[in-house]
């Protein structure tokens, strides 16, 4: 087969809600878009048996080298990404769809150093962040002053412990301000449910998970859907402000656009070298 037509392996690493979409996806499209399953893999192997062909899952996620991957998607915890994200970028490109995983400051250097050294990209999703790109090139341009991402959901869709837990519950009866701060100290409070959060700082290199601040929000008058708000602020007065509403079941995590967002960002990882991608 010659360069040109070869197909583009590709790992899922997780097999829950977002990993079964795109393996399904893969499974369905991929051919039209020269991708191919390389490997699956899930920690509780059992939810496999059935669903996968035997010739494609992986039964120890260390095994990955054999299958030749040339894309591994993470879509499984943040600590996958930061026990392995190193040896994925290793051997292939990496998109990590838990970037919460990165505000932990030795995760996200080991892995930026792990791409630039390498050649490999890691790809971040937008997921449900709107206008990533614009903010990454505002930032670039080092006119990037200030930036705010407010997520609001229904208590209920939140999978919070702690003291956030607690404020979730009791959100119930009326709208409740969960947290407001860096976002980098919200992170490991809420790895689920704020790595749209987690990839404006990644957009946003130059105020980073100290700098983008993030306001979380429960309404109980928001049933079916999550709301994401940014505020961008720049010199002289400029500011931009996007509203994103997202069709979401009750009680769902992930929005109903999320899931075609990610598959659109996997069709955008053709590899663009040694470096952090917004895709
Ligand atoms: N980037 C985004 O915008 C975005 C959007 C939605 C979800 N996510 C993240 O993607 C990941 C998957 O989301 P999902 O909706 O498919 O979740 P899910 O709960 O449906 O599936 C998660 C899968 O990973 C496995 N898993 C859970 N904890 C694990 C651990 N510690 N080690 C190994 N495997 C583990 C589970 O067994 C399950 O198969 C989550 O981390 C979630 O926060 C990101």
């Amino acid at each position: 087969m010659s360069g040109e037509q070869r197909r583009r392996r590709v790992g899922i690493v997780g097999y829950g809600h977002l990993g079964q979409y795109l393996v399904k996806r893969l499974q369905d499209d991929g051919l039209q878009h020269r991708l191919e399953l390389a490997f699956v893999w899930n920690r509780d192997a059992r939810k496999l048996e059935g669903a996968v062909p035997a010739e494609l899952r992986l039964g120890k996620l260390t095994d990955f080298l054999e299958r030749h991957a040339d894309i591994i998607i993470e879509v499984a915890h943040p600590c996958i990404v930061q026990d392995n994200g190193e040896s994925f970028l290793q051997a292939a490109d990496f998109m990590v769809g838990s970037p919460t995983a990165l505000a932990d400051l030795g995760t996200e250097l080991k892995l930026r150093e792990a791409a630039r050294r390498s050649g490999h990209t890691l790809y971040i999703p937008s997921g449900a962040l709107w206008g990533g790109q614009d903010i990454q090139r505002l930032d670039d341009g080092g006119m990037l002053q200030a930036l705010t991402v407010m997520m609001v959901k229904h208590p209920s869709s939140f999978r919070l412990g702690g003291h956030l837990g607690e404020l979730a519950q009791g959100a119930h009866q009326e709208r409740m301000v969960l947290y407001s701060g860096p976002v980098g100290r919200l992170c490991p409070l809420a790895p689920n449910n704020v790595n749209t959060m987690a990839a404006a700082c990644i957009a946003a290199p130059s105020l980073g998970f100290d700098g983008v601040k993030g306001c979380l929000i429960a309404d109980p008058n928001l049933p079916d859907y999550h709301v994401v708000e940014t505020e961008v602020t720049g010199p002289g007065g400029f500011s931009v402000t996007t509203r994103r509403k997202n069709p979401a079941a009750c009680g769902a995590v992930t929005g109903t656009a999320t899931f075609a967002a990610f598959w659109s960002s996997l069709l955008v990882c053709q590899g663009h070298g040694g470096r952090v991608y917004l895709c």
